[in-house]
Formats: structure tokens, sequence, C-alpha cells
């Protein structure tokens, strides 16, 4: 089938009012919202997430095809719902995150398990809710759970990761399909798997998985991934090992900045899929996080105060890297906007959060409206690998998170109250020896 070319479609975005007063997201009033919840503040919209699944799913028409949301970009129990409504199963990396998918209503056959690290016991909890599949790493793990499965006298069904020694062009520390890589195992050892296949009792070794890397805005590496594994699936298919199931992993990219960041569209990422596995008739599993959520989210900050320096102008918001790690972790590039209220002259600004640490930056050298203590910002993009990778670093509760539906909101976790955060410390009272 030729790949055609098409333009993504608009996921609901901050709105500005015509009237200049208020930003609107999914029809709720943004600083009405931070008035009532406090800052920082991750909120996500509920259309915009269901816009994503059904146009990623509208692109799947025809194909036998599951799409299991990566938990880790998002995993509010309320946004798993969604996914779990949409009939999205789940990609998990660890019994935590198992448990929330189950939690959600997500069901076990809908979920596969994936990480290099799995451990004998995080196997066995998945084995005994019976999802539909381990995405495999490492003979050590086949091995493992080989044997976890015997004494379940239970079959495991499991796909072998391929690394297919691919640049998925994208940060390295995101990068995960090159040799250099912990990911996956290289087809020659893949080879000697299948070909030991028969002797994996309570393993049915039956299917294949990759992932190259994630924030990925080219079609190309994904192509050379899939042709690499589609060489290898006839190749399999022809030694007498059917193959079930192909997962195509995650990785699409979004949207960070706009203007520069030119993402692909669902519709051609799946021609790319259709074009690499044309004659291929077993199950197709998709692992995207950051394409349904990303977009979807934003972080609501005040200006603490701006600061005049000797060589730059410092924005102190009241959000900081342990609300999200990213442009800390990976330099990575946020649109920040202000919620002003009327046309400012523009102002270059280092935007920084209160964290003791001079990468506590969200942007350096960056115009926005001249901004004031008190105004609210926008940080966007941010409903993936932000609230998910939040931590409390400088004793900083956990920002609060709200679901935002159609002109109303939920609160889906509130603001973490200080004895939260130390629940489960003590002073070391009882000592004891080995
Ligand atoms: N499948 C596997 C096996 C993965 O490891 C990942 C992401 C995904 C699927 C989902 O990838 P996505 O569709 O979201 O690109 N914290 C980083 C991203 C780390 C991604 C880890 N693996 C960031 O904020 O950019």
């Amino acid at each position: 089938m030729p790949t055609q070319t098409s333009s993504r479609p608009a996921a609901p975005q901050p709105v500005p009012q015509a009237n200049g007063t208020s930003h609107y997201f999914d029809g709720v009033d943004l600083p009405a919202l931070a008035q009532r919840i406090g800052t920082p503040l991750h909120a996500y919209s509920a259309s915009a997430i269901r816009q994503r699944i059904s146009e990623l799913q509208s692109a799947l028409a025809g194909l036998d095809a599951t799409i299991c949301f990566a938990v880790k970009a998002n995993s509010n129990l309320a946004i798993l719902q969604l996914m779990a409504q949409a009939s999205v199963g789940a990609d998990i990396v660890s019994v935590g995150e198992l448990r929330r998918a189950l939690n959600a209503g997500i069901p076990a056959e809908r979920i596969v398990f994936s990480g290099v690290g799995k451990s004998a016991d995080e196997i066995a909890g998945a084995l005994n809710v019976g999802i539909m599949r381990f995405n495999v790493e490492s003979l050590d793990e086949l091995h493992t759970l080989q044997r976890v499965a015997k004494a379940q006298d239970v079959t495991a069904r499991a796909a072998v990761r391929i690394n297919p020694d691919v640049d998925a062009q994208t940060h390295a520390k995101i990068s995960t399909g090159k040799s250099e890589n912990k990911f996956g195992v290289s087809i020659d050892e893949a080879r000697r798997w299948f070909a030991e296949r028969k002797r994996l009792g309570h393993v049915q070794l039956d299917g294949l998985h990759v992932h190259i890397g994630s924030q990925i805005l080219s079609l190309d590496p994904f192509r050379l991934a899939l042709q690499r594994v589609a060489a290898f699936w006839r190749e399999l298919e022809q030694a007498g090992h059917p193959i079930n199931s192909i997962d195509v992993g995650g990785g699409l990219g979004v949207c960070y900045r706009a203007g520069t960041d030119h993402p692909v569209a669902a519709a051609d990422y799946v021609n790319v899929i259709r074009d690499a596995l044309a004659d291929y008739r077993g199950k197709l599993l998709l692992e995207p996080g950051r394409y349904l959520v990303a977009e979807a989210g934003v972080l609501l900050t005040r200006v603490l105060r701006v600061k005049p320096g000797v060589e730059r102008t410092f924005l102190v918001l009241d959000a900081a890297m342990n609300d999200l790690q990213r442009p800390s972790l990976y330099d990575a590039w946020h649109d920040i906007v202000p919620v002003a209220d009327a046309p400012r002259p523009l102002v270059t600004y280092d935007i920084v959060g209160p964290v003791c640490e001079t990468g506590d930056t969200f942007a350096r050298a960056r115009e926005l409206p001249e901004c004031a203590a008190g105004d609210l910002l926008l940080i966007k993009a941010t409903g993936a690998y932000g609230a998910s990778m939040a931590s409390t670093y400088n004793s900083r509760p956990l920002a609060a998170e709200v679901l935002l539906n159609q002109g109303r909101y939920a609160v889906v976790r509130r603001r973490q109250h200080f004895e939260e955060m130390i629940a489960g410390e003590q002073p070391a009272r009882n000592w004891e020896t080995t």
C-alpha cells in the first residue's frame, strides 16, 4: 500500500478567549481552576486524550491490532480509566504498574509486560493474573520465566524483544534500539532462542517485540526497524516457528515546540506498519505512551517573583524540576505561555524553579510577555512523563492533578500533604542486628 502523507488533526489545546481575560482548556477556565486548586497543578484534557486514542484506532482500522498504553507516560488511575473505557490495554514495566492498570479496569488479557529487570516475584505476580504476554529481554529472563511458569504449572506467552540496532534520531537518554543500549537482544541471539524454543515447556515463544526509542519525529527509523523485524519474522515462519503477535512498541513524537517540531501523523505511522508487515496475518500490538497523553496536559504554575540578575533576568516559578523533570534531565523544550490579560512587551527570561540546583531551569533566554509576581503560566505538553516522573525532592509535596472534560473538572490526585510525604519515615529507635 503506498504511504501517503496526512496532516495531524489538531487536538484540543488551551485557547485564549476573545476578550483576552482567561484561557480555557477542554471548556474549563484555567485561571479559575488555579485559584480553586492552587498551583503547581497538572491538568489533563480528557477530550484531547480520547481524540488521540480514536485517531490511532481509526488509523488501525481493518488490522487485528491492540493499543497497549505505556503506563509509565502517565500512570494516574483516572488516565488509565480513560484507556480502559476506550478498550486500550497497557504496557507495564513493574508490578506497581500492573496493579494500577488492573485497578483502573484494564483486563489482564490486554496487558503486556516489558523491561530488562523483571524480578522473579514480578513475573510470578503477572503470571498469576494471566497477562497477555511478556516481552522478554534476555536469556536469563527467559529462563526465569520458564522456571516461574513451571512452578505455577502454567504456560507463559512470550515475545522476544529485538534490538534492531537502529538509531531513532532522538535524545540519547531515550534511545533504546542501538546495539549499545541495554534493551532487547540481537536478531542472532533471538534466532538461537527460537531454535531451542521447544525445550521451553512452559513458555510459548511466539511473538516479536521492538521499541527503538521515544519522541521520534521521523518515519525513517520506524521503517528501518520494522523492515528488520519483518525480515526476521519471515525467516522464522519459514523455519517453522509461527509468530502470533508482533509488538511494534511506542515512540511516536509530539509537538513540544510550536513551529519547530513536526510530528508524524498517526495514519502515516500506521501506513509504515502496514507496508512493512503487508503479508503478516497475526496480531499487532502498539505501545504508545507520549502520543496519547503529552499534548493533553499542561502544568499550571505561578510566578513567585521576578529576579533581575547581573547577566539575566530570572522568572522564579512555584513549579520546579521535581514537578516536571524533562527540561533538567533531557534539556527538553516545553512551550511556556502566560495567561495574560492584555498585550505586554516581550522580555527575555531564564525560567527557573525554587529547587536548589542550577539544573532546575525550565527554559533559558526565553522571550515572554513581561511577567510579574502572581502571574499564571502554562507549561505545555506535560501530560506524558510529567507527574509520572515527579519526586518530592527538596521536600516539595507532589502537585495536584486534575482531569478536565467539556467544561467540568475532577481532582484525580489531591495535592500531597506533608504527613503523606513523610509517611513511612521514622526516627532510628529500634536498633537491631542481622
Ligand atoms: N514501550 C516501551 C518498551 C518503552 O520503554 C516505552 C518508553 C514506550 C513503549 C512508550 O514510549 P513513547 O510512546 O512514550 O515514546 N522519560 C522520557 C521518555 C522515556 C520513555 C521510556 N520508554 C521523556 O520524558 O522523554
